[in-house]
């Protein structure tokens, strides 16, 4: 089952052209991304930012510092998707991105180092390849029809689709058909097969080609939006939010309750999440 499925298509496409259509697909995100910074600003804001943070900082960071925020950073931040409040967005986040990075490894590795099926592929690509596919499959539906904020606690339905969706649909379009293609071709169902490499190669192409108008470029700027949030803590600027109330302390109780609250518990949660939204 574990087979090379590009090797086994480069009976009737010739490596060459697959491996011009990865690379059109890197190139349509580079220059996507580019396009996005330049239009949106967004280079521009995040070092004016950066600038306005450090010149509030209370308590100014060394490079040293600054650095091993970076690494926790990634760490934390980037490797476990440690930003989702809750544990079932956390969960399908990881399944979505380590599934698409495995896809995008396994696809690179069996397009452009074992191209052929002359030559065998070591196992671990086609499997990391459809492991990739399927985890993003799952991760998706999962988000598609349960987590989304517009189903979850806006209550729309699950199938109104605005522009903003186009990133999770065309996400998952380009593994489910991505895998659907192989499966069949493996078990020799021709024109089917033939019938979801179009589809792959087309929502491939929506994926790829569509980073100005989606939010493919999020892998992008996430991170460095996460540094910046933990470099704003640690060096007190707080993006020039007040400091968390602290209640124990009385001056700050007396200062921040009416008479009716200051015997109330020092911590009461917070009220926004003692209920899932449902009241629709
Ligand atoms: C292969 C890489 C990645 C994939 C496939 C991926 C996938 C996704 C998907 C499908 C969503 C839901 C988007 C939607 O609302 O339609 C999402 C949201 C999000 N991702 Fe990622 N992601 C990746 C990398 C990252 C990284 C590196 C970070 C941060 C460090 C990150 C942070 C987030 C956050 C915070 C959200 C919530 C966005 C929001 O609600 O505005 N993602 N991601």
């Amino acid at each position: 089952m574990f087979s090379n499925p590009f090797a086994e298509l480069s009976a009737s496409i010739p490596s060459v052209v697959m491996q011009i259509y990865v690379i059109v697909m890197f190139v349509l995100v580079v220059g996507g991304t580019i396009i996005d910074v330049l239009h949106k600003k967004s280079a521009e804001y995040f070092f004016e930012a950066a600038r306005q943070s450090d010149k509030a900082a209370v308590r100014p960071l060394s490079g040293a510092q600054k650095g091993s925020i970076a690494v926790q950073t990634v760490a934390v931040d980037v490797l476990t998707s440690a930003e989702f409040c809750t544990t079932k967005r956390r969960v399908a986040h990881l399944l979505t991105m380590y599934g698409f990075i495995f896809f995008l490894l396994g696809t690179v590795a069996m397009v452009f180092f074992y191209p052929s099926a002359a030559a065998p592929t070591p196992t671990v690509w086609p499997l990391l390849w459809h492991l990739g596919a399927l985890m993003v499959c799952v991760g998706g539906v999962w988000f598609w029809f349960f987590i989304r904020v517009d189903v979850a606690a806006e209550g729309y339905p699950w199938y109104r689709i605005v522009q903003a969706d186009l990133f999770i649909l065309s996400l998952l379009a380009t593994n489910a058909f991505g895998l659907l293609w192989s499966l069949l071709q493996a078990a020799g169902a021709q024109v089917l097969s033939s019938f979801f490499l179009v589809l792959f190669i087309l929502a491939g192409a929506v994926l790829f080609g569509g980073v100005l108008w989606s939010k493919f470029a999020h892998m992008f700027f996430k991170p460095a939006a996460a540094y910046q949030k933990r470099i704003a803590k640690a060096n007190g600027a707080l993006d020039n939010l007040p400091e968390p109330a602290d209640r124990t302390d009385p001056a700050t109780r007396d200062r921040h309750s009416m008479d009716l609250l200051k015997d109330a518990p020092l911590d009461m949660g917070l009220g926004i999440k003692r209920e899932q939204p449902q009241h629709y």
